[in-house]
């Protein structure tokens, strides 16, 4: 009985832990960041050119479609470049390229032909050494952006302090998993912005300075997450990584193989974590803050709500009905929504660290999107 009951306060006290403290971080981060001025200059004025890498593998569905969401930017066409870099692809994808490029002669657009598929990052880094922009601005293709995206990004970059800005992501498609958890994680990456930084981008749209790029040598090609790692040292650097209130990109959501897709990434993001932890720098003080934050809920967090149901589950089994009453606590509480996308994510993150040694996935599988 005794141990029945250690265990089981063990176990309140790791989820007191795991519920705890991004709850006490997502507070702080809303009081004392969400509201304070941004402290950049920025220049509607501002326009230097601008060149996009469309990186792509078997995007034959949507690249006309991702193209002509680029040919109705509001920006001066004459200041954006567009590099499309495919590897390899089986599906046509080139074919709808050059044929897209035949109608559409104004725009300033060049196909990059990888022999073999290595991977997003080296063909990042392929179309890298091509470009001509100031600005350069990573662009999935199974995402769109509003007609003023590049506008709204580019104005930033006025100031000098600033080196890396992202959207925020809204979801389309059926998976309201999805819906809530981007809701969370939007306001984090906002607060955190303001702060200083963001150590999370998002490769739906991800704008660099250039010559920071050159300077770190390109994208990682050893980690999956090449839009969070290029900005994260982009900040330790000192300059500004940000994710701004008024750009959202809509990202499509796969009908089929959500669980593995939100693995797969989830084992992107820990890779990227991991690395960062390597490469610790001095930094400043609250982009040091946010950085052991965010390496906290990613790397640990999630393994203390797993450890919490596995000595629940020993607790009950022992007899303990304490123990019982609150695992059932919680598979009730599994019916409301916000509850249950946290929960998901937690085992998704647990579960890509357990995939990490095993697959890295930096080559990754195409899933079909609605
Ligand atoms: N050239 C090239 N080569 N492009 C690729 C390759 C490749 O081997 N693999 C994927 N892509 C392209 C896709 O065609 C798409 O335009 C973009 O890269 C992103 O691929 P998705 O398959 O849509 O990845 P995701 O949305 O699930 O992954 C997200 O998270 C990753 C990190 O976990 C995106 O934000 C990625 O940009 C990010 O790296
Ligand atoms: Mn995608």
């Amino acid at each position: 009985m005794l141990i029945s009951n250690m265990l089981t306060l063990i176990a309140l006290i790791l989820a007191g832990i795991h519920f705890g403290v991004p709850l006490t971080y997502y507070w702080y981060a809303k009081k004392k960041w969400l509201k304070k001025p941004w402290n950049i200059k920025t220049d509607e004025n501002y326009k230097p050119r601008v060149t996009i890498i469309v990186p792509t593998y078997n995007e034959a569905k949507f690249i006309q479609t991702k193209l002509d969401n680029l040919y109705a930017q509001d920006y001066p066409k004459d200041l954006i470049e567009v590099i499309v870099v495919d590897s390899a692809s089986d599906d046509g994808t080139t074919e709808l390229v050059t044929e897209w490029k035949t109608k559409h002669r104004d725009t300033n657009l060049r196909l990059i032909r990888e022999e073999e598929r290595k991977g997003k990052a080296v063909a990042l880094n392929h179309a890298l050494k091509h470009t001509r922009g100031k600005i350069v601005i990573i662009a999935d293709v199974d995402a769109t952006w509003p007609n003023n995206a590049i506008s709204e990004i580019v104005k930033w970059f006025a100031d000098p302090a600033v080196g890396a800005v992202s959207c925020l992501k809204k979801p389309v498609g059926s998976k309201t998993i999805e819906k809530n958890y981007r809701q969370y994680y939007n306001t984090l990456r906002i607060a955190e912005s303001k702060a200083h930084s963001t150590p999370i981008f998002h490769g739906e749209l991800a704008a660099f300075r250039k010559e920071l790029l050159e300077k770190i040598g390109g994208f990682p090609t050893d980690i999956g997450a090449d839009d969070s790692h290029t900005a994260t040292r982009i900040a330790l650097m000192g300059y500004r990584t940000i994710v701004p209130e008024g750009i959202v990109c809509f990202e499509y959501i796969p009908r089929k193989g959500y669980h593995m897709w939100r693995i797969r990434r989830a084992q992107h993001l820990l890779q990227h974590f991991t690395k960062v932890i390597k490469e610790n720098k001095r930094t400043l003080k609250t982009f040091k803050m946010i950085l052991r934050v965010e390496i906290y809920l990613h790397l640990i967090n999630p393994w203390l709500l797993v450890v919490t149901i596995a000595l629940l589950l020993a607790s009950a089994l022992q007899g303990s009905l304490t123990a019982l009453a609150l695992l059932l606590l919680g598979l009730v509480l599994l019916l409301c929504r916000p509850f249950r996308t946290w929960i998901a994510t937690q085992l998704y993150l647990a579960v890509a660290s357990l995939r990490n040694p095993i697959s890295r996935e930096l080559i990754w599988e195409k899933h079909t999107k609605s």
